[in-house]
């Protein structure tokens, strides 16, 4: 059985990746009104990773016969312009959600509470993944410069990416 402290820590985490959801739904619309559909689509797909990421600690609470607790979700401020701003901001953010997510493995570690370490671990790892990607993005975006021509074939090259994760969510658990 899960603590009151693990179950509402849980909950805060939830709630971050789901900002983080919506933070990613908004940057793919502005993306989009800036006509630049592939980096649009790559942030959508992002979206869905993150709410993947909500619904695995959705899951767990269940699992172990606790409430996920759905909060008020803030309204995503973007105030990045140009395509290396809001992949700056991006990195900025997932640095955030890394700290968060050490926060939760450091809790889990001193209660002893091995599953839901097991669980942290592995957004602990999802978390390199998340960071290196964008850490990638803007390396290219240092090669090729931000210039028209360079983040054109960045459109197009981001505009490939499908989600890792399954979209039927009610098959988590
Ligand atoms: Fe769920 Fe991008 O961290």
């Amino acid at each position: 059985m899960l603590s009151k402290k693990i179950v509402d820590r849980i909950n805060l985490q939830i709630n971050r990746e789901m900002y983080s959801a919506n933070l990613y739904m908004a940057m793919s619309a502005k993306l989009n009104d800036d006509g630049y559909k592939g980096i649009s689509t790559w942030m959508m797909t992002q979206y869905h990773e993150e709410m993947f990421h909500a619904m695995k600690l959705y899951g767990y609470l269940q699992s172990q016969g606790a409430s996920p607790a759905i909060e008020k979700i803030d309204a995503p401020a973007i105030k990045a312009k140009s395509v290396k701003e809001i992949f700056s901001a991006t990195l900025e953010h997932e640095k955030f959600v890394t700290a968060s997510i050490r926060e939760l493995l450091e809790l889990a570690i001193s209660e002893k509470d091995y599953a839901t370490e097991n669980l942290v671990r592995w957004y602990v790892d999802e978390q390199v993944e998340e960071e290196q990607n964008v850490v990638d993005i803007l390396q290219t975006i240092e090669v090729i410069g931000d210039g028209k021509q360079g983040l054109f074939m960045l459109n197009i090259e981001l505009g490939k990416r499908k989600p890792s994760i399954p979209l039927d969510f009610t098959s988590i658990g």
